[in-house]
């Protein structure tokens, strides 16, 4: 026999000697007070920390009416449905003692279960499920809905399979573990009616969108938020400057506060900001233009420690002063510096060399040109680059789109500094991560571009 047992997520119960019923999970915490003497016994038959918690919804009917009357079972519903909705219950498929499934919440926010399905009406897979593998296990995730399903019995993959073609309940479940699981996927989330995600604001998500804007907030992440460290004693973390391998080439610094007192105020620098894809080749930018760049944009000022790991201190603010960006500059025409791929050394300012000018540079620059509609090669494109390791090391779930942040505030930074010195900025929105490895010859998991960023000399006319 398939039974659906329902019992509280572990640790999650606070038992203490006033006999208040609470549960906490860091800052979310719920103070059920004092409950009658029907509720109190459901409560004690979900409990995660008694041995063999869980019960059917029938079982918990059952001790209610056994230890009050059956004036308790609205409250036994209401109970139940706030438990869920906060993501305070786990279920249980068994066939027998068999485990077949378990549904576990993720966040604290979770929508009411979803009735049963009519018996015409065609369900389907969500196209935001997916199905991994997990310690010998496998996974099923949607990034509609914060919970998970730890499918025990590989059999039950071939349910899942089956779903993947619009189909009315009877025909999806030919027998009671599949129509129990099928139930379940439906009441959770992971199987809709066949039309739901064809209709807007569902239809504007990309399977990849959806599970990385998911997976970056608290309330649909697996595992782990923010700086959980929980690579720590598992990975080397990286240092905060990246080791130089090639030849280098020092930049001039430049006078900082003469520019503090003649450069353009900020009002001004943010009034005449724009994007500007045309580059005077007859005038180009110069290397110590270049370099006052990079110095005014991204150099080190300083490098510190805290408990854990190297940090340092930068014109641009980055999440946890981690600075996982490294800044690639593509130098095709600069005065005073050979054309070559070459990557900024923030701590000493310098420039590394890192390959010459062909065919992967040349692709690089390519994409450049083309992403900005440029009728020639940009004189210098910024690749913008990130270290993982040093975000990943320390943060959970969010840690690439903390990456992606950091891409947009060296943007403003660049297009502010750019703007100051009266060259021509211009973000991209987007570029080839395999090519710049290849030409960088670093390793894609490592490090691979995150950003590109054009700079040049302004034409007379503006641009
Ligand atoms: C994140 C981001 C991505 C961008 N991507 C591109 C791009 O791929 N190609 C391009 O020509 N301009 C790109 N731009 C520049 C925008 O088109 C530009 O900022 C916008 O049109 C507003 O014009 P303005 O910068 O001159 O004020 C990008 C800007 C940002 C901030």
């Amino acid at each position: 026999m398939v039974r659906e047992l329902i019992r509280l997520a572990a640790g999650m119960e606070i038992r203490a000697p006033d006999g208040r019923a609470r549960l906490a999970d860091g800052p979310v915490r719920v103070d059920l007070g004092r409950l009658e003497p029907g509720l109190a016994a459901a409560w004690e038959r979900l409990a995660g920390s008694t041995e063999g918690a869980g019960a059917t919804e029938a079982e918990l009917t059952e001790a209610v009416t056994a230890a009050q009357d059956e004036r308790a079972l609205i409250p036994l519903q209401l109970l139940l449905r706030r438990l869920h909705t906060g993501g305070w219950l786990v279920r249980e498929l068994r066939s027998d003692e068999r485990p077949l499934a378990t549904l576990e919440p993720l966040g604290h926010t979770l929508p009411a279960l979803r009735g049963r399905a009519g018996a015409r009406s065609a369900l389907v897979l969500s196209r935001f499920a997916h199905l991994r593998a997990e310690n010998g296990e496998l996974r099923l995730e949607t990034a509609r809905a914060p919970v998970s399903l730890l499918l025990h019995d590989p059999g039950l993959a071939a349910t899942v399979a089956r779903l993947a073609t619009p189909a009315p309940r009877a025909e999806l479940a030919p027998d009671a573990e599949a129509a129990a699981l099928l139930d379940l996927l439906h009441a959770a989330g992971f199987v809709v009616p066949a039309e739901e995600e064809a209709q807007a604001p569902l239809a504007l998500w990309s399977f990849a969108d959806l599970l990385l804007h998911a997976r970056s907030r608290v309330g649909r992440n697996a595992g782990g938020y923010g700086g959980t460290y929980r690579l720590r004693g598992v990975v080397e973390p990286a240092p905060a400057l990246k080791p130089v391998s090639g030849r280098t080439l020092e930049l001039p610094a430049p006078d900082l506060e003469r520019r503090q007192r003649e450069d353009m105020p900020l009002a001004a620098v943010f009034e005449q900001r724009r994007s500007i894809r045309r580059h005077d080749d007859g005038d180009p930018i110069s290397a110590a233009e270049l370099g006052e760049f990079l110095y005014r944009s991204a150099r080190v000022r300083q490098t510190f420690r805290d408990s854990l790991q190297e940090l340092s201190a930068r014109p641009y603010p980055g999440g946890g002063a981690v600075y996982e960006l490294e800044l690639y500059p593509l130098v095709n025409c600069c005065a005073g510096l050979e054309p070559a791929l070459y990557r900024y050394e923030p701590g000493s300012h310098a420039l590394e060399h890192i390959a010459d000018p062909g065919p992967p540079v040349g692709l690089l620059s390519e994409y450049g040109r083309l992403t900005a509609e440029m009728e020639t090669p940009p004189q210098v494109l910024i690749m913008i680059a990130a270290r993982f390791r040093r975000a990943m090391w320390k943060y959970e779930s969010m840690a690439y789109a903390l990456v992606l942040k950091d891409v947009g505030v060296m943007y403003q930074t660049m297009y502010s500094v750019a703007t100051a010195m009266g060259l021509a900025p211009c973000a991209l929105g987007g570029g080839p991560a395999d090519a710049f490895a290849a030409a960088a010859r670093v390793d894609y998991y490592e490090e691979s571009s995150v950003g590109e960023f054009l700079l040049g000399s302004r034409v007379a006319d503006g641009g």
